[in-house]
């Protein structure tokens, strides 16, 4: 028998034990990057041309040993980050990731699977359709739906604007284009909704004009009754609405708007709900907030995040159709290359039936590592613990005199501003009133600015009712009560390192 000459490549196929070498020094650094996460300075003070000096530029002809990259790693790319594990990490909605989810990484693409369809990957298909089941039931959804990771939200509320688009506008749309349709398609969500709802209308032609921001209330919840008069307007203009998008937390202030309300308004105009709840989805592990989810069942479709509040690396967002023919009908396609021949249903299947990506990698692994070795009983107590820590931080402000909060903390976010002693008092003259407004708001713009220098908190900002705020999210096993008292302390020292003019 003739034998296929081995090792040419041994760089690129290194025998075990050299594997083995490299990995061990891999997680060596890895466990010790981890273990001090905690002591490191969250965000660094450094410039991109710093940062650009640090790495040979020089295009690589010949190899580089290993202990080279890894000191690499260890000098410039730890040294150089923004720590997002760490417990004061607030900004954006940014999870912290876990290491158990590192090493399923390192397992995905080892085998290196390519979830196009059963046929590609059939175990790691199946895990990821046990973990879409999984997640189903995490948050209450149809047992028969269909669903897939992607890279994240913002993919999966495109995914779910397709469907809603195939399922409630003329068929032509899909073949022709939108020309072929004269009426304009409305999508509903309100003002507070992440720009991704937007953009995915611009990329599908639906229009960004096309989605009617609807106004809020003091809980930043959408506005029913302006609801529902924007979709009679829309149809006595001869609009086509086709679609509400309501939010599970939003972005700037975690607000959940009421589902069992704007399920029935779906369902009396005969329009898709699409829930998007890529932050807030796996608040409903927690006891706390579980109640919210209630009607989330009503739903068309859901989008939902693992990489935010399931604590898991980029990139894993995750979208659920109610029914599986919505989706199949916005996404399948026949093409010779990717037909499945000879094959059971349960064989044939096909994530690029429902999605809009084919070659996907193993995202699934992750999930399933989590919940599998930490079980929803951990996770659901974190999840409660982030829902305290910022119940905990709203008290604190509500009883400090130089702090105020700017909107009621729902989920895990919290939204306040900063009220140093010469910016205290309100003046009576609204004139005053409006120039005292915008010295707090150029305030605490410089206030996060000189925070996230610091590098011992770091929080993010927003705008609401035109004010600025400085925006924090806890989405950290890792945070404690604790962790909510040193951000309030960084803030006061901070601060008290800034000029203040009351003039
Ligand atoms: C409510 C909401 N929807 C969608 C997104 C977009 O998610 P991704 O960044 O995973 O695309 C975010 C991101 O923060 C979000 O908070």
């Amino acid at each position: 028998v003739k034998k296929p000459e081995s090792g040419s490549f041994p760089l690129l196929d290194p025998p075990p034990d050299e594997i083995r070498r490299m990995a061990n020094a891999a997680v060596e650094l890895m466990a010790e990057y981890l273990g001090s996460i905690r002591d490191r300075r969250l965000y660094p003070d450094t410039s991109s041309r710093e940062i650009r000096e640090q790495l040979d530029r020089s295009l690589p002809a010949e190899a580089t040993d290993f202990e080279q990259l890894l000191d690499v790693i260890r000098k410039t790319l730890l040294e150089f980050s923004r720590h997002n594990g760490h417990p004061r990490m607030f900004g954006y909605v940014q999870a912290p990731g876990t290491a158990i989810a590192a090493i399923a990484d390192l397992f995905a693409s080892t085998l290196n699977a390519n979830l196009t369809a059963w046929r590609s990957a059939p175990a790691a298909v199946e895990i990821e359709r046990l973990t879409i089941d999984w997640i189903k039931q995490i948050i209450g959804f149809d047992s028969n739906a269909a669903g897939l990771f992607v890279s994240g939200g913002s993919m999966a509320n495109m995914a779910a604007l397709a469907a809603a688009r195939r399922a409630k506008a003329p068929l032509g749309i899909s073949n022709e284009g939108a020309q072929s349709c004269s009426r304009a398609l409305r999508v509903y969500a309100s003002e507070e909704v992440h720009h991704s709802i937007a953009k995915a209308a611009a990329l599908l032609g639906i229009g960004r004009d096309n989605v009617r921001m609807i106004g809020v209330d003091e809980g930043y919840k959408i506005n029913l009754d302006t609801l529902v008069a924007a979709i009679e307007d829309d149809r006595a203009a001869g609009h086509l609405p086709i679609c509400i998008v309501a939010n599970a937390g939003t972005v700037a202030t975690g607000a959940f708007d009421p589902l069992e309300q704007i399920s029935e308004i779906a369902r009396q105009y005969n329009l898709w709900l699409h829930v998007d709840a890529a932050y807030g989805g796996f608040a409903a592990l927690a006891p706390t907030t579980r109640p919210l989810f209630t009607s989330i069942a009503q739903a068309d479709s859901v989008a939902l995040d693992p990489h935010k509040w399931l604590y898991l690396p980029v990139d894993c967002g995750c979208i659920l159709y109610q029914d599986p023919e919505a989706a199949r009908a916005a996404f399948a396609h026949e093409a010779e290359y990717t037909r499945v021949i000879g094959q059971e249903a349960d064989e044939a299947f096909a994530f690029w039936d429902y999605g809009p990506e084919l070659s996907r990698r193993f995202r699934a692994l992750k999930v399933w590592m989590l919940l599998k070795g930490v079980g929803l009983q951990a996770l659901s107590e974190a999840i409660e613990k982030d829902l305290k820590c910022a119940r905990h931080f709203e008290s604190l402000v509500q009883s400090s005199e130089d702090f105020e909060m700017l909107a009621p903390v729902e989920l895990s976010i919290f939204c306040f501003r900063h009220l140093p002693p010469k910016l205290r008092n309100i003046p009576a003259d609204l004139n005053k009133r409006r120039v005292r407004e915008e010295k707090l708001d150029l305030h605490n713009e410089r206030l996060l600015l000189a925070l996230q220098h610091d590098g011992s908190s770091y929080l993010s900002n927003a705008r609401l009712r035109g004010r600025f705020a400085l925006r924090g999210c806890v989405m950290n096993y890792r945070t404690t009560l604790r962790d909510m008292e040193i951000l309030l302390d960084d803030l006061r020292s901070v601060s008290a390192g800034l000029e203040i003019s009351a003039e």
